[in-house]
């Protein structure tokens, strides 16, 4: 692996730096307090090309590749986690499953919008009874000749009340399993998709988290993504790449959180001197150091192994379950670091452990990263 950043990738950290100190920063503990979208910073990330980082320029993304993207994603998560599962969700879910595999009428129709960021995606794959559990699903595509006609709930998904395009999974033929179903793109407004009320949540809570409802929504069948029946490989294959997104979104909370205690043991004073001086403090930072320098490790790896087209199922969940877990870890020990302080809003640190919960729930818990390494293990 070649550790060394290119002029190009250090130019989008530095401007995702930029960025979210300067935009992400001001207001990030209100929208917090009040489950406040931010939509005015996810405009100015459009601006920027960071809602289709990876998108061939002709289909209106930025063209970058893997390692620009975690680098900008770290960036982002470190000040607003929020704003990072948005974009995550837009660039590695919805606008690189189209890139990769819908049609060129699908893509100038639906990704050019998307990869521009004049609009955002939803993916939507998880039910109330199919979270894990993937292959269950109950939400029905019956083919009707020339449309799908889609019946069924989908849960907690991201950009649920904001996005325009939805990817949405459902199964046609309940004899064939998994290879039974599809993915539809479905537009918000098409008659009997409803968007359900949306969830107060622990964190991440500037993200919207809808239920999805659709009662014989009728969807034509050219906005089916690959052959019929590709549905299930098509959500496995790209959240693969998505994993790498929330994996940097952990790493740039746990790094947020870290970079804030380290100052602060600094500058606290207790028993005549800094807290950084007394040993348990500055131990519990060393800690910290190699944990998140880890979990970039990783996510780097798997990010150059993406770049070279090689399979990330395995790289992508090794990163995804690392980071995830050690981003808890970190925050929660920034908090131990900030004292009292650690608990109250004013200091972020609190938000920080709270938003680092969700990393590893969502895209697969921890738990089924363990079983896709696992399994890995003896192919
Ligand atoms: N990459 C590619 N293919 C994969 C795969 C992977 N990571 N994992 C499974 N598959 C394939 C298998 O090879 C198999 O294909 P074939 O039958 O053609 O060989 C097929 O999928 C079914 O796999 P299994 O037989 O292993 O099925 P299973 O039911 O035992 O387990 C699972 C499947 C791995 C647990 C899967 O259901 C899973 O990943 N669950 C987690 C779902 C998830 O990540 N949801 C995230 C929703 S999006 C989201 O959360 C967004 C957000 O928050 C912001
Ligand atoms: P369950 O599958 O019911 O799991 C419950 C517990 O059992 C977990 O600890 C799990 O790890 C464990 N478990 C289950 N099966 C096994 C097993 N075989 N072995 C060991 N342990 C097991 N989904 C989308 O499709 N799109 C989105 O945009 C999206 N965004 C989300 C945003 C938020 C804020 C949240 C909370 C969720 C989001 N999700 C989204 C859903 C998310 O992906 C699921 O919640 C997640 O996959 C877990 O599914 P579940 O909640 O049904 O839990």
């Amino acid at each position: 692996m070649n550790f060394n950043l290119t002029e190009e990738q250090l130019m989008i950290q530095q401007a995702a730096r930029d960025f979210a100190q300067t935009e992400l920063l001001p207001g990030v503990i209100e929208r917090d307090e009040h489950s406040k979208f931010p939509t005015e910073q996810v405009k100015k990330m459009a601006e920027l090309g960071f809602l289709g980082m990876m998108v061939d320029p002709k289909y209106g993304g930025a063209g970058l590749d893997s390692i620009s993207y975690v680098l900008a994603m770290e960036e982002i998560a470190k000040v607003d986690a929020s704003a990072a599962v948005i974009m995550s969700v837009n660039n590695s879910l919805v606008c690189a499953g189209l890139e990769k595999y819908g049609s060129e009428e699908q893509k100038m129709k639906y990704l050019v919008p998307l990869a521009k960021g004049d609009v955002i995606g939803a993916f939507c794959l998880s039910e109330p009874e199919a979270g894990s559990d993937a292959t269950s699903q109950r939400t029905t595509a019956i083919d009707m000749g020339d449309h799908y006609l889609v019946n069924g709930t989908k849960n907690w998904i991201t950009n649920g009340g904001t996005a325009s395009t939805y990817l949405v999974i459902a199964q046609t033929d309940a004899s064939k399993g998994h290879k039974g179903i599809n993915v539809l793109i479905v537009e918000k407004g098409m008659p009997g998709f409803e968007v359900g009320p949306k969830e107060k949540k622990m964190g991440i809570r500037g993200s919207d988290t809808h239920t999805l409802l659709f009662n014989d929504v009728k969807v034509p069948k050219e906005n089916r993504i690959g052959e019929d029946g590709f549905g299930f490989a098509f959500a496995m294959s790209t959240l693969n790449g998505g994993r790498i997104g929330i994996a940097s979104q952990a790493l740039g909370i746990a790094q947020g959180a870290y970079e804030l205690a380290l100052k602060y043991a600094q500058e606290r004073v207790a028993f005549g001197k800094p807290i950084f001086n007394h040993q348990a403090i500055a131990f519990k930072l060393a800690d910290m150091h190699v944990k998140t320098t880890a979990a970039r490790l990783l996510i780097h790896k798997a990010a150059t192994e993406k770049d070279n087209g090689e399979d990330i199922a395995h790289s992508g969940a090794m990163a995804k379950l690392y980071a995830s877990e050690i981003a808890l870890e970190v925050a929660n020990e920034a908090v131990q670091i900030h004292g009292g302080n650690g608990y109250v809003s004013e200091y972020h640190v609190e938000r920080m452990m709270r938003d680092a919960k969700i990393t590893q729930i969502y895209e697969g818990t921890s738990e089924i990263q363990r079983i896709v390494i696992s399994r890995g293990l003896v192919k």
